[in-house]
């Protein structure tokens, strides 16, 4: 039995105020209620996650931010709360995304940080890791993922983890219009599920939903999401465009309903 499929859209720092408004409603339009065994949810940028709550009301698409400071309310100029982000209606927040570790400085122990300040004050995390280009190539993979795991998930419980989702995003995928095969994919993240069973056990493991994410659109979504490990997908660029975006989500509900 296949783990519930989790379609995620990472609006990145893209949209203004009138078009997410309209991306997410049109999103919420398109899915018409029906959601068979899959989960679907948007990260707008911080400025329109109201706007974009007000949009979902009554739906069942989750609302999730893309980042957040591990601080609480304070003197911390130009940082975003978890408090705030669960005050206008976020489930979830994307931590440890490659675009935070290359060029806003977020190491994995900053990312630890935020990842148990999530949890602990009541958001659910979507945990990004991935290798570089050259790692990939000189055969780092899973070393590289291996330091992304034990250090961004360092001191978690297994029922914290319960209310975690990993995102392997290759970053030499992402926005390149390059996917990884379903194949690299799926052994990649077979790789993080035999250790999350090391390192939880093999019932955190059989339950963590693992998403992929790497240039994932309508036509290569249902051939990765049928994949035995691929539990999902956090979708950049095709989740700007809410027919790209419904196109995904319904690969992800036709492979839910053969599964
Ligand atoms: P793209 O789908 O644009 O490659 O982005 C993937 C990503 O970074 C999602 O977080």
């Amino acid at each position: 039995m296949k783990r519930s499929l989790f379609i995620v859209g990472n609006w990145k720092m893209n949209t203004t105020l009138q078009s997410a408004k309209s991306l997410a409603a049109d999103v919420v339009k398109g899915l018409d209620g029906k959601l068979s065994g899959v989960e679907v949810g948007v990260c707008p940028p911080a400025p329109f996650l109201l706007p974009v709550a007000e949009a979902l009301r009554g739906s069942q698409v989750v609302l999730g931010a893309q980042n957040a400071s591990n601080e609480k309310p304070g003197a911390f100029t130009g940082e975003v709360a978890i408090e705030m982000l669960l005050d206008v209606g976020c489930q979830w927040v994307i931590l440890g995304h490659s675009e935070r570790r290359q060029f806003f400085g977020d190491t994995d122990e900053i990312i630890n940080k935020k990842v148990l300040a999530a949890l602990d004050r009541g958001l659910k995390v979507i945990f990004c890791i991935g290798e570089l280009l050259d790692d990939r190539q000189s055969g780092r993979t899973e070393a590289v993922l291996e330091v992304q795991l034990a250090k961004g998930l360092l001191n978690l419980t297994a029922a914290q983890m319960e209310r975690v989702v990993i995102a392997y995003e290759p970053v030499w995928a992402i926005g390149t219009g390059v996917t990884a095969s379903p194949e690299q994919a799926e052994e990649t993240h077979a790789y993080i599920r035999k250790w999350l069973t090391t390192r939880f056990s093999s019932s955190v493991s059989d339950a963590t939903r693992i998403q992929y994410g790497g240039s994932v659109k309508g036509d290569n979504a249902k051939e990765l999401l049928a994949k035995p490990n691929i539990d999902g997908a956090l979708v950049g660029g095709a989740s700007l465009k809410a027919d790209q975006f419904l196109a995904i989500v319904r690969a992800a509900s036709e492979v839910a309903t053969i599964s």
